[in-house]
């Protein structure tokens, strides 16, 4: 299958491959997303064929907008109402009860809830809209990839298995959205995003952190968060203090070639010489989000890298959603 790369003016077409049940990735404010028919169960079933997703994961869906949920979900409390009116189109994503018969199976997994999803990009609420349907919506990757911020990280991963990318450029914010599920109290960020603990709790009150880092043998709160992500090929290796970063490197290169992937003070202080492979987060915790998924994609260019060592941030606010990204790339490994 060839995949065209679709410019703006051509939503329409992009609508055309969705209606006939094929799959068309998308853009977000977050990440790229892999968009299918979510009342179609041949073409979502395509979009785990494509990604390589496990199929007990179940998908996000993508909506035009708080109507659209309204056909699918249940239980939109005035809660849940105060955070559309405040976040969407936005990167919050809602994890609430599915109306029975509503959506395959092959969307939720057989849960009886399911996670919404309405993005702040212009163009793909147009795609939905002229499509008729809610679309699935993972992030448009090889599962266990980084997400593309791209749409050239889109086609490097999936050309061939998808009939078009519908490309707006780079995408904003660079880590997938916030999950709250809004169906326990009280209720609880699945995974961190843009929209911190501290944007939601003066909307609905106390809400709780699923802090907890997942073991391989235990059954997780959210299906994915039991499967590697974000890896590259070398072995990510976090600095927590950038003031690490000589000693750092002093150890590492005991093991093979180095990469960088740090901000530009700490990259100056480096020996510019040796560390050709550095990657730049830019100077703060908002640069380094926005680049961290290209980062890591850029590492696996150079095979001959065997450790990179990436800078880390304190763990609040839009830096909770960056290290929780950094630290699944590393396995949890830190240097110190
Ligand atoms: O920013 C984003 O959310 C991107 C863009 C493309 O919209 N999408 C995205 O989708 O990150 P995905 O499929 O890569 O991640 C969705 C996560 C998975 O970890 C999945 O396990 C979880 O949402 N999930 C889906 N349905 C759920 C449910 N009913 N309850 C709890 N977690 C759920
Ligand atoms: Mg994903």
């Amino acid at each position: 299958m060839e995949t065209l790369r679709l410019k703006p003016d051509q939503v329409a077409q992009a609508a055309a491959f969705i209606k006939a049940g094929q799959l068309v990735a998308f853009p977000t404010e977050t990440v790229y997303g892999l968009g299918a028919d979510a009342t179609n169960p041949t073409a979502v079933k395509q979009v785990y064929a494509a990604k390589g997703r496990p199929s007990d994961n179940p998908l996000i869906v993508t909506v035009s907008g708080p109507e659209q949920v309204a056909q699918y979900a249940a239980g939109i409390t005035p809660k849940v109402q105060a955070l559309f009116d405040r976040f969407w189109p936005g990167p919050l994503t809602l994890v609430l009860p599915v109306k029975p018969g509503t959506l395959p199976k092959e969307v939720t997994g057989g849960l009886r809830t399911a996670a919404f999803r309405n993005p702040a990009d212009k163009l793909t609420r147009e795609l939905i809209e002229q499509a008729g349907v809610p679309m699935v919506g993972p992030s448009a990757n090889t599962s266990g990839k980084p997400s593309p911020t791209t749409a050239d990280h889109v086609l490097h991963d999936l050309t061939g298995k998808i009939a078009a990318v519908l490309d707006d450029g780079q995408t904003k914010v660079g880590v997938e959205s916030t999950i709250v599920d809004m169906s326990v109290v009280p209720p609880v960020i699945l995974r961190p995003g843009a929209v911190s603990i501290h944007d939601l709790e003066p909307i609905i009150g106390k809400v709780l952190i699923n802090s907890h880092k997942v073991g391989a043998n235990e059954v997780p709160k959210a299906p994915g968060m039991k499967y590697k992500h974000y890896a590259p090929n070398a072995q990510v290796v976090i600095v927590r203090d950038p003031a690490d970063f000589a000693k750092a490197i002093d150890w590492a290169e005991g093991k093979g070639p180095v990469g960088l992937l740090a901000t530009d003070a700490v990259l100056e202080k480096q020996d510019a010489v040796r560390f050709k492979s550095q990657y730049s987060l830019g100077d703060d915790v908002d640069s380094a989000t926005h680049r961290l998924f290209a980062g890591l994609r850029y590492f696996d260019l150079n095979p001959e890298i065997k450790i990179i060592l990436a800078q880390g941030f304190t763990p609040d606010g839009l830096g909770l959603a960056y290290m929780n990204r950094l630290e699944k790339a590393a396995g949890l490994q830190y240097f110190d």
